[in-house]
């Protein structure tokens, strides 16, 4: 069961009472939570990049993957984007032709009607794919070397499958030495699974919303690093969740 929710910077997100989580954070807002915890620090960091590959964990209400068009097209319209983004809820996918998007989003009605019904747009600029299969076996399949993965499932307590070492063992396959996950997560356990898998951890922080995560296998620079090996000294029973322990 969904409801449709206003979050408050006046944008719409859903509560899902299977998981007992809305799909954003309602105080941090869902289009500033998006812009703010994955959209504005991936661009930035591959501001460089003519054609950047892109992995959405998970489609959702499309957020992440809308808001990365907007992003595109407002700042970086030479720009080629290419998005995989997994999601095992075909139905909710099915829905979102009538969901009350920002007005930011208007222009892309005709996208989401295409990933709403066909799971793909493609143009000049563009391809996204909007896969209905459960994430670890979509990225688990995926190949190549990616630039982004915006993490963005529900929580670790609730969806903690998506969060375990092993999963982000995908990551760190697919990211390569350059690339960049983007997280709301600043959990030690999360934080924990990203550097066994040799990401560096980053801190991000900024005016009107909580703290998030970034991590890179390559150093970032002008962005605070977490300074794990103190981290470990002062938690030494912290785990990482793992696919044989998910329990936080
Ligand atoms: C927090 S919401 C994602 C919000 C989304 N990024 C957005 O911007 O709207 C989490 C999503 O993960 C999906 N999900 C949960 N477990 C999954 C799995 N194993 N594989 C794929 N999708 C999953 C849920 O159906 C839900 O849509």
């Amino acid at each position: 069961m969904k409801q449709w929710v206003e979050s408050d910077d006046g944008s719409y997100t859903a509560y899902s009472s299977e998981y007992d989580e809305h799909y954003h954070s309602t105080k941090d807002g869902a289009l500033n939570e998006s812009l703010k915890k994955h959209i504005e620090p991936a661009f930035t960091l591959l501001r460089e990049k003519d054609h950047i590959r892109l992995i959405d964990i998970c489609f959702g209400l499309g957020f992440n993957t809308l808001l990365s068009l907007y992003y595109r097209d407002t700042y970086y319209p030479d720009t080629t984007l290419e998005i995989y983004s997994p999601e095992l809820d075909g139905d909710l996918v099915a829905s979102l032709v009538d969901f009350p998007y920002p007005e930011i989003f208007e222009p892309y009605r005709n996208i989401i009607t295409d990933l709403a019904t066909l799971g793909g747009y493609e143009d000049e600029r563009t391809q996204i794919t909007v896969e209905i299969i459960d994430a670890r076996k979509g990225v688990g399949e995926l190949e190549g070397i990616w630039d982004v993965w915006y993490q963005d499932a529900f929580s670790p307590a609730v969806n903690p499958i998506l969060w375990t070492r092993e999963f982000f063992a995908d990551a760190a396959r697919l990211l390569g030495e350059e690339g960049v996950l983007t997280t709301y997560s600043t959990a030690l356990a999360t934080r924990l699974a990203l550097y066994e898998n040799g990401f560096g951890v980053y801190l991000n922080r900024g005016e009107g919303y909580r703290n998030a995560t970034i991590a890179s296998r390559r150093n970032l620079e002008d962005i605070e690093k977490v300074d794990m090996e103190h981290k470990i000294a002062c938690n030494p029973q912290a785990l990482p969740l793992m696919d044989e322990i998910q329990e936080l």
